[in-house]
């Protein structure tokens, strides 16, 4: 049995890596000095990185943190436009899979690289799995949602995080039969390296300990905000950009802002002359300065992990980080107005504030004053998603 997994952006490297782990334990359980008609097959995989990212922050430091294997095949896709991105993804990968003939290939997530390799598999009438299937924002302006949408029409096996998401592809017209709620892999990389992301020394890099080897929160000096934010719609047009920037300089009296910024933001804060309100570097012990929010290069998955753990609240247009949060039980405040991980919003401990100014200082100051969201884990999303995803592959599909 050969599997082609396929990663080509950021968030798609934590969810490949358990299913990465429980491939290999498969292949350790299998019995195949001694076969019998009853053995299940060997599974032979090969890992494909598009190069949607490329930046070492943005891709290279996770395969370390992540202890994923390197790729076995690099296309080195690259930047462009939607079209050009998705298009050369398809052109290099339909090369592959002409090459290594797979009998499955594995697409994670949303991105662009997901529906490219979906696309240029399900054409050669290889069977393609989804794994987070079933999201929805209904927000057809967002890239993300058309890449949900497409990969999912396309795809033979779909598996979800969460019933809302089954609750989706149903709506949609896709057969019961193809769908299996499984949990979260996003998740089962959370807790696999919870323990690994304390030993990070990122708070005392950052100036927010005196403590290298801090691993609880109560030698934490400094209570801070985590912040990322790279989506189009809010990073891309100056107004949007400036709103938040300004509701941002506002919270930031309050308490310090950590903002490690996605390139996309860097440049067009440095083009809209907003990069005056940030501060680069770290922070002095009883410093007293008026912009506290820092802004720092992409971090690895360890130490923004860290980060998120120890942070007072976290905000974000991210769609993992609002799962993380969740699991991590910190409050988020979403800088979006929907959310394709509405049971974050119900069960667990995100608010949408949408880009709009009056509504993150609010949200904000309700945790500044211990009024937070309380939130609980959402069913399956225990660690174990990626293992039942493996069982039914062999169960259902590989036997
Ligand atoms: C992509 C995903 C998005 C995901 C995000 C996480 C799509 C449609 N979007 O958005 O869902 O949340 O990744 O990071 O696939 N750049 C670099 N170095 C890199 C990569 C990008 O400098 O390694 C810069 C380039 O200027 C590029 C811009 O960032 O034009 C945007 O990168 P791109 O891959 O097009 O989309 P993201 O915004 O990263």
């Amino acid at each position: 049995m050969k599997i082609i997994s396929v990663v080509g952006a950021r968030p798609n490297f934590m969810k490949i890596a358990p299913i990465i782990r429980a491939i290999n334990s498969y292949n350790k359980s299998i019995n195949i000095s001694q076969p019998t008609s009853h053995t299940s097959p060997f599974i032979f995989h090969l890992l494909v990185h598009t190069g949607q990212h490329y930046d070492y922050e943005m891709s290279k430091v996770f395969f370390k943190d992540l202890e994923l294997p390197e790729p076995d095949i690099y296309l080195g896709v690259g930047s462009g436009t939607h079209a050009q991105q998705t298009g050369k993804a398809m052109i290099g990968f339909e090369k592959v899979l002409l090459k290594e003939k797979p009998d499955l290939v594995i697409v994670v997530g949303d991105v662009n690289s997901t529906l490219a390799a979906a696309l240029a598999a399900v054409k050669l009438h290889i069977s393609v799995v989804h794994v987070e299937a079933g999201l929805r924002s209904f927000d057809r302006e967002m890239p993300e949602e058309i890449n949900r949408l497409l990969t999912d029409a396309i795809s033979d096996y779909l598996f979800t995080p969460s019933t809302d998401a089954d609750e989706n592809l149903i709506k949609e017209g896709i057969p019961k039969e193809k769908i299996y709620l499984v949990g979260d892999v996003m998740v089962d990389s959370l807790l696999f390296n919870k323990e690994k992301a304390k030993k990070s020394d990122i708070l005392a890099k950052l100036g927010l300990t005196n403590n290298t080897s801090i691993t609880n929160l109560s030698s934490l000096i400094t209570d801070y905000a985590l912040l990322t934010l790279h989506r189009p719609s809010n990073v891309d047009f100056k107004d949007s950009l400036a709103e938040i920037v300004s509701a941002l300089v506002e919270i930031s009296k309050h308490i310090p802002i950590i903002f490690p910024a996605h390139p996309r933001t860097m440049k067009n804060l440095k083009e809209s002359n907003l990069l005056s309100f940030f501060k680069q570097g770290t922070i002095n012990q009883g410093e007293k300065i008026d912009q506290r929010i820092y802004l720092l290069n992409p971090l690895s998955y360890l130490d923004f992990l860290n980060l998120e753990m120890h942070a007072k609240f976290v905000m974000t247009d991210s769609g993992g980080i609002q799962e993380e949060t969740t699991v991590l039980n910190i409050p988020c405040l979403t800088l979006r107005n929907t959310t394709e991980r509405p049971i974050t919003l119900t069960q667990g401990t995100n608010t949408l504030v949408w880009n709009k100014k009056d509504r993150i200082i609010k949200e904000a100051i309700k945790i500044l004053e211990d009024r937070e969201k309380k939130g609980e884990c959402p069913q399956l999303w225990d660690g174990r998603a990626a293992e039942r995803i493996v069982s039914t592959l062999q169960n259902e599909i590989i036997k």
